[in-house]
């Protein structure tokens, strides 16, 4: 058993990214599957701050190769940005250990200026989205017109068919969504030349790589970005990512069967966040969501915008659970609800006053929800420099095996801090352990 997922269980930004490069210390490939630099993860080593959207977190170990696979939308301004920032942080990049699949998508710069544009026009009933031209990529691969990694290898064949794209984007653009401008192709071609010829030594088969690091029993971290509820199918639709969020997602982002991943390790905060528009059933507003948003420095890594703050929602996690097929938990950002006299969790959701069976799949029966909590005691001390479990203040132990025994699963992991050695592990997480030993 070498291989271990690890999803975001709420709506993003849980701490995947801490974890991920925890976790990546000792594995061979570490591996995105979707999204794209509408994730941001922010990792802190040795005091050092880095910031990355695209290039996995495994990045800062030596030993560690990173993948970009076919279900990845990759800008690739921000990809050459980042590695450019890392190798200037003296990290060492190159293709050796850093691989884009040849079926990724590609955004452009039309496809920003589409989700910025079509965000304007929505208005008040805007989704919220990043702005990053994520959904507009996602929609031309369906489509079956978007531009992949492997064409920036035939650029002859490439200029014709994105020429005459480009002017239809920009009808879209103008005409149907009223942008001042439209997108230029002749400066638009010639970046891409350019990036091509940056790129190209980066561009590779993932799913080989990853099948053949299989036969050799490597050990392989695939990481999620995003969370569950912002799945695009079983999310809070329509306010909710474009990719496939949850572990099966790995299979068809990867190119991989679905029993190569052995162990899925679901991360999410002590109490709930959320970035943008959409259903919140356990919102908070007023003092607890500043003292949450202020403590927590709940402020997005990409847009900068305020995170929504809440109680754990524990009738969602149970969703989370089953969706991915989580064997453990991790939960990130305990400390931060020292102090809080009393917390929250919702154990299930009503409408009008009655109990519901069902997860609501609409948006609009969400928003109805009125969360029914149960109130456990919080704890005073400062838990950000605890390394052992059992040094645990006994009302934070409580707290974590009343949602252990409430969702069913085992929490394997606490996270106390944003350094590496803020990780505690219990005793469920022999997994974990296991896969963290060097072979
Ligand atoms: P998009 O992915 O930019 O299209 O945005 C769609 C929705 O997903 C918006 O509500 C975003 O705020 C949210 N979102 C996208 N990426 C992240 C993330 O990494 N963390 C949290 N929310 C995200």
């Amino acid at each position: 058993m070498s291989s271990l997922a690890v999803v975001g269980a709420q709506w993003g930004d849980e701490g995947k990214g801490k974890l991920v490069d925890y976790l990546t210390s000792q594995a061979d490939f570490v591996v995105r599957f979707q999204g794209g630099n509408n994730a941001g993860h922010t990792l802190v080593v040795d005091g050092v701050t880095t910031k990355l959207s695209l290039v996995p977190s495994g990045i800062l170990h030596e030993a560690t190769c990173c993948l970009l696979g076919a279900g990845v939308v990759v800008n690739p301004e921000v990809f050459i940005q980042e590695v450019n920032g890392l190798k200037k942080a003296g990290v060492r990049v190159d293709p050796s250990r850093l691989v884009i699949d040849r079926d990724a998508h590609l955004i452009l710069d039309y496809h920003i200026e589409i989700d910025k544009a079509r965000e304007e026009m929505r208005g008040k009933d805007k989704i919220g989205t990043t702005g990053r031209g994520i959904g507009p990529c996602y929609e031309d691969r369906a489509q079956r017109v978007g531009v992949r990694f492997a064409e920036l290898r035939l650029l002859s064949e490439l200029k014709p068919r994105l020429q005459k794209l480009v002017e239809h984007k920009n009808r879209y653009l103008v005409d149907l969504l009223g942008a001042e401008s439209p997108v230029d192709f002749d400066s638009l071609w010639s970046k891409l030349e350019n990036i091509s010829e940056i790129l190209s030594p980066y561009i590779g088969d993932v799913s080989h790589l990853l099948n053949r690091a299989r036969l050799q029993e490597k050990k392989i971290v695939f990481e999620g970005a995003q969370g569950t509820l912002l799945d695009q199918t079983f999310g809070t639709v329509p306010f909710v990512t474009s990719s496939n969020t949850i572990s099966g997602a790995i299979t068809t982002g990867c190119g991989v069967g679905p029993k190569t991943v052995d162990y899925v390790l679901g991360v999410a905060k002590a109490y709930c966040t959320r970035v943008g528009s959409g259903p919140f059933p356990t919102e908070l507003e007023g003092e607890t969501s500043d003292y949450l948003r202020e403590k927590g420095s709940e402020f997005g890594t990409v847009t900068n915008r305020p995170r929504r703050c809440g109680w754990f929602d524990a009738v969602a996690m149970k969703r989370a659970v089953g969706l991915n097929g989580l064997d453990s938990l991790v939960i990130t950002k305990l400390d931060v609800l020292s102090g809080l006299e009393d917390l929250k969790v919702c154990i299930k959701y009503k409408i009008d006053g009655k109990e519901i069976e069902e997860y609501p799949s609409l948006s609009s029966e969400l928003e109805k929800v009125e969360p029914e909590y149960i109130t456990l005691d919080g704890w005073s001390e400062d838990i950000t420099s605890v390394r052992k479990w059992h040094e645990l203040p006994p009302a934070a132990r409580l707290y974590i095996s009343t949602l252990s025994e409430i969702l069913g699963i085992p929490v394997s992991i606490v996270s106390v801090g944003a350094e590496r050695e803020s990780t505690l592990f219990s005793r469920s997480a022999k997994f974990v352990k296991n896969f963290m030993m060097s072979v």
